[in-house]
């Protein structure tokens, strides 16, 4: 690492003989000042988020489609991490229906990654106040069953960021030694519980999620853990009634850029660089889930009608939004009724063509309700593009080393 001094820290020699950076506490000194542009990318990152939650009180039951916005975070922030997969493998891997016979390795990552978030929303109904405590619970979550990254646990020794196989000496980066990692994530915490600030939720949130990024404080996971920091933050802020706002397609879509800019801060001090991309960001995703919410809310009014004239079943309906691929014994297990009524009712659904059946097998059949995943897929097609240009990216390095 090359030797660093800006207002987020500065490089100093370790006893072992490489450098590692040294965060200074948040907020930081001089205070940042938004210049005109930085004015201008908050007052619409505002402005957008907004919309949004207007939007999210015309939806008749927002709730439901929560679960939906967090797989779709969690798979995306995974694949900033290269942990690939579909949101289809999530939600069959959820049912039980193992139609791609556990072929993707990365799906239980990502499946571990939306229990994590949910246990981080439910922890934060409880409490508003985010925490190392919280942090390692999560994590613990994350990576249940890989023991290799100490799930749990903050990490026993030093970690760095650069290229596989590199030394400590030849890395990009070096978080700070554990001891001052302790003492800088306390800081982090103060920061973003107890400290009195004129400073504006949104960029106290980008500020706690690079120190985060620069405190690095787990063996494996730090991007993820970054990542839902950022979801609990914006919850925490009470900006929306739902969670309905996540960045990571934006992320993804910039991860150069991204990393660049946390670069930029740790060496330069560059906040308002950093600041203002990740206000572009909201911004774009806050208009991103509007678009996708207005969509929801014609397709929730469609299938309405369609059920409308039924005599029984529509306690199916809500289900099918928060498990929108499910097979008989789940209607059963999630709506406590007979087998053969959950039957009944999901050929009921298949004949108004509300589901389709996936397997094409006359036992262990399984429903998918085509519209709706497709409504919530059908804004990713941007990331169907950064898939795309990820694999050709990583295919040109893997060929230019
Ligand atoms: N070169 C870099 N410059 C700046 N920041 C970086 C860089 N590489 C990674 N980061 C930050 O650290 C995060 C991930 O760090 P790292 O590569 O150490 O992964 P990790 O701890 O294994 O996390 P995960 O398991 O979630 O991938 C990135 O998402 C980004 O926020
Ligand atoms: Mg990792």
């Amino acid at each position: 690492m090359i030797p660093m001094q800006s207002t987020a820290g500065k490089t100093r020699q370790v006893p072992e003989g490489y450098l590692a950076f040294f965060p200074s506490p948040l907020p930081p000194h001089p205070e940042i000042a938004l210049d005109e542009e930085g004015i201008l990318a908050l007052t619409n990152a505002e402005f957008h988020l907004g919309k949004l939650a207007q939007m999210a009180k015309s939806i008749p039951n927002p709730d439901l489609f929560a679960g939906m916005y967090v797989r779709r975070e969690a798979i995306l922030s995974s694949e900033i991490e290269n942990i690939l997969c579909t949101l289809d493998e999530v939600l069959e891997y959820e049912a039980e229906a193992d139609i791609n016979h556990g072929q993707n390795k990365s799906v239980e990552k990502v499946v571990k990654y939306v229990r994590a978030f949910n246990a981080g929303l439910e922890r934060l109904g409880q409490t508003s106040r985010i925490d190392s405590t919280l942090l390692k619970d999560l994590h613990g979550i994350l990576l249940q069953g890989e023991d290799e990254g100490n799930p749990g646990i903050f990490r026993p020794k030093q970690n760095w960021i650069g290229r596989v196989g590199s030394s400590a000496a030849e890395a990009d980066f070096v978080p700070p030694p554990e001891q001052e990692m302790v003492q800088a994530l306390g800081n982090l915490e103060y920061f973003i519980n107890e400290h009195q600030s004129p400073m504006v939720p949104l960029v106290r949130c980008a500020l706690a999620h690079a120190q985060f990024e620069t405190i690095h404080p787990f063996t494996d996971g730090n991007g993820r853990i970054g990542r839902l920091f950022i979801a609990l933050l914006l919850c925490q802020m009470k900006k929306l009634e739902q969670p309905l706002l996540y960045i990571s397609l934006y992320l993804l879509q910039n991860r150069r850029e991204y990393y660049d800019r946390l670069t930029e801060v740790r060496a330069k001090g560059d906040w308002l660089g950093w600041v203002k991309f990740f206000l572009l960001g909201i911004e774009l995703t806050a208009k991103e889930a509007t678009a996708v919410s207005e969509r929801l809310v014609v397709l929730q009014s469609g299938t309405n009608k369609l059920i409308e004239g039924q005599r029984s079943g529509h306690e199916l309906l809500p289900l099918l939004y928060e498990y929108p691929i499910i097979d008989a014994r789940g209607v059963k297990r999630h709506l406590d009724v007979t087998l053969d009524t959950a039957i009944a009712w999901l050929q009921k659904f298949e004949e108004l063509g509300i589901v389709r059946e996936i397997t094409g097998q006359k036992r262990g059949r399984v429903y998918r309700f085509d519209r709706y995943i497709d409504t919530l897929d059908d804004g990713w097609s941007a990331r169907k593009a950064a898939i795309e240009r990820n694999r050709k990216g990583t295919a040109a390095e893997a060929a230019n080393p």
